[in-house]
């Protein structure tokens, strides 16, 4: 696997796309950066809607990137937040990340860049499947 990138260097990725977030609504912008077995990263940031149901989140941004780019193999996501918390993925992102990989995992920063690492065994145990 051409794995190349940091944990540290994915972090710094996701913090970046946050300055890209659409996030009038809300005010809290997230940036995603997600490593596939390739060694590419596909970033993502969250993108609302006046609707506010039809907002997208920065982890669906970046998976939805990737996927158009006929990448599937995803290794593993940064998601920064707005915050001193740690930004963890909301439940549809969890679902949504959980279709191409059972063994991604989440590196969740804080607006300072620290991170906690999961995976799905703490995100998402007994995740529906078809
Ligand atoms: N948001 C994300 O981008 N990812 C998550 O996992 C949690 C929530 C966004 C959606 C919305 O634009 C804002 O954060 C507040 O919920």
């Amino acid at each position: 696997m051409k794995n190349m990138i940091t944990d540290e260097e994915l972090v710094k990725i996701a913090m970046e796309m946050r300055d890209r977030a659409y996030a009038p609504y809300s005010g809290f912008a997230v940036g995603a950066a997600l490593l596939c077995e390739d060694g590419s990263v596909y970033r993502g940031c969250n993108v609302e809607n006046s609707s506010y149901g039809a907002t997208i989140c920065a982890e669906q941004t970046a998976a939805v990137s990737a996927v158009a780019d006929g990448n599937v193999q995803f290794v593993k996501i940064a998601v920064a937040g707005t915050g001193d918390d740690y930004c963890v993925p909301c439940g549809i992102c969890r679902q949504f990340l959980r279709e191409f990989s059972a063994d991604l995992v989440f590196l969740c920063a804080n607006s300072s860049g620290e991170f906690k690492v999961f995976g799905y065994d703490d995100l998402l145990p007994n995740a529906f499947e078809l």
